[in-house]
């Protein structure tokens, strides 16, 4: 994607955004630069992204899910499941149910059947739509062109009050270049320029301390070089089997069932990769539990690059890649959070990129669908006056928490339980916010869930 474009949607999202009236919902602006490594804040001078670091909320990194690419990444984002849960487990992977091949390359494969395999799928945008009562979502994002729950964000004609933005670099400068290239240094200050833009457009329409934004990423690069490359072919006849992912990780689906054995045998006889038969995949991978991840997995080492056939590679142009394990620290992504929700010069903990949907919910005040995230991860960065509350709504909330309450006699275990459990609770998500600081760590614990069903 150019630059003109990143302005072009820019505009577009300002257009919903500020274009008749603000929304008078909590506004939540996603972006996503892809490929942005956590360090590169460290390591270069980014006036834009430490401005946003400075005042906001961040976190030294973020950590990712397995398998450390685009598509499964981008969609944990914005569903908080995990790869094995939401389906898309690879850039490129073959699905035997649908006896199909998915390709990042070919954009009429963006299909439901494969972004909607779970039926518990439900993207931030959708959530949010989905919520009515004036919410709208537009999103240039990876699956934003398909309907999930009825939601169908692609004509947004009324004011958002969610939106996302997609990015493509800094990864495609990583990849040619290397995440310790000049021209990557480059890149980050073209990078930082647009989010000033960006940013700037905030302030003029009056809603940069009006809209909560959360600046992210997909997964970090690592350098490979010629000394680390791997050919398959060297060790195994490529008849046998069929492998669909990218250099770090591939999903093998063997030919012939018997010949199971042999191919792993044949994999785990190659040094700087790791085979997993389906059944050995460690849980902590959260990689597992999905058709289109095949009779078994191959992990390349930090900086190792496996390649099916032995084919010329330009290795001017080659010098970074990602989709490592998530515990390598060159994988993490950056975060950084800035707006009415979000505490001022904070850092927060590290999390995982599941959290981000739970906590993008609540601050939109809508009700989360099923995911892996989990609030309490990511709640302590976030100041609890979210909305523009009138005093009416408080006090109805306060009623509303209140009486169940005091019939069960202990209100502040009530309040506490209704944070801690919040993906189900939205009346508190909704209107909520400031009475929920009073929680102690004690009293969240030992409330059953009968409580929760007071307010349901
Ligand atoms: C970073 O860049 C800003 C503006 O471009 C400049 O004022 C500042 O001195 C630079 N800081 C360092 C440490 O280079
Ligand atoms: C950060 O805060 C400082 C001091 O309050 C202010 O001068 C600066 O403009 C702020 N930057 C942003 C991006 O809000
Ligand atoms: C899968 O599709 C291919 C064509 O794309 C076809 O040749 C093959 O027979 C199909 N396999 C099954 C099991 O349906
Ligand atoms: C969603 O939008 C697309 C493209 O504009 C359109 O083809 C489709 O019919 C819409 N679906 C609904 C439910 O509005
Ligand atoms: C990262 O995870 C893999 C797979 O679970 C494991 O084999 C490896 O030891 C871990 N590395 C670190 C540094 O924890
Ligand atoms: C992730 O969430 C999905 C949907 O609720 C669930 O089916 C799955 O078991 C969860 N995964 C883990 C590891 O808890």
């Amino acid at each position: 994607m150019t630059r003109a474009f990143y302005f072009f949607l820019t505009f577009v999202l300002f257009y919903h955004i500020a274009g008749h009236t603000h929304s008078d919902k909590p506004m939540v602006l996603l972006l996503s630069f892809d490929g942005f490594r956590w360090d590169y804040l460290l390591k270069h001078n980014l006036t834009n992204f430490n401005s946003i670091k400075k005042n906001g909320t961040h976190a030294e990194y973020m950590i990712n899910s397995f398998s450390t690419v685009t598509f499964p990444n981008h969609w944990t984002l914005v569903t908080g499941l995990y790869e094995e849960s939401h389906g898309i487990i690879q850039n490129i992977m073959y699905d035997p149910v649908l006896n199909k091949t998915f390709n990042l390359g070919m954009p009429e494969t963006y299909t439901k059947e494969w972004f909607g395999q779970n039926k518990l799928t439900e993207p931030i945008w959708a959530t949010n739509q989905k919520a009515g009562n004036g919410r709208y979502s537009a999103a240039e994002w990876l699956g934003s062109n398909l309907e999930f729950s009825g939601q169908n964000i692609t004509t947004a004609k009324n004011p958002i009050n969610f939106g996302a933005i997609y990015f493509d670099e800094p990864d495609h400068y990583g990849h040619l270049y290397g995440p310790d290239s000049k021209e990557i240094a480059e890149k980050l200050q073209e990078l930082d320029g647009d989010l000033g833009y960006l940013l700037d457009q905030l302030k003029s329409h009056h809603l940069f301390d009006k809209v909560n934004l959360i600046i992210t990423s997909d997964h970090g690069m690592d350098s490979i070089s010629e000394k680390t490359v791997i050919f398959l072919e060297d060790y195994i006849d490529d008849n046998l089997y069929d492998a669909y992912g990218s250099r770090a990780c591939y999903s093998i689906f063997v030919k012939d069932a018997t010949n199971i054995e042999l191919v792993y045998q044949k994999f785990k006889a190659i040094k700087n990769i790791d085979v997993y038969k389906k059944d050995e995949i460690p849980e902590s991978l959260r990689y597992k539990y999905n058709v289109r991840i095949g009779d078994m997995i191959l992990v390349s080492h930090l900086g190792y690059a496996m390649y099916l056939k032995k084919i010329p590679i330009d290795w001017t142009l080659t010098n970074g890649d990602h989709g490592y394990y998530n515990n390598e620290t060159s994988m993490f992504p950056i975060f950084l959070a800035h707006g009415p929700a979000f505490k001022k010069s904070y850092k927060s903990r590290v999390f995982n990129n599941v959290d981000l949907y739970p906590l993008m919910c609540f601050i939109l005040g809508v009700q989360p669908a099923y995911n892996n995230g989990t609030l309490e991860n990511v709640i302590d960065m976030l100041v609890f006056k979210v909305a523009n509350q009138n005093i009416q709504q408080n006090f109805i909330f306060v009623l509303l928490l209140l009486i169940p309450a005091v019939l069960v006699g202990m209100t502040g275990m009530f309040v506490c339980f209704t944070i801690k459990n919040s993906p189900k609770g939205t009346v508190m998500t909704e209107y909520g916010y400031d009475t929920i600081s009073n929680c102690e760590d004690g009293e969240i614990e030992g409330v059953n869930n009968d409580q929760s069903r007071l307010i349901a």
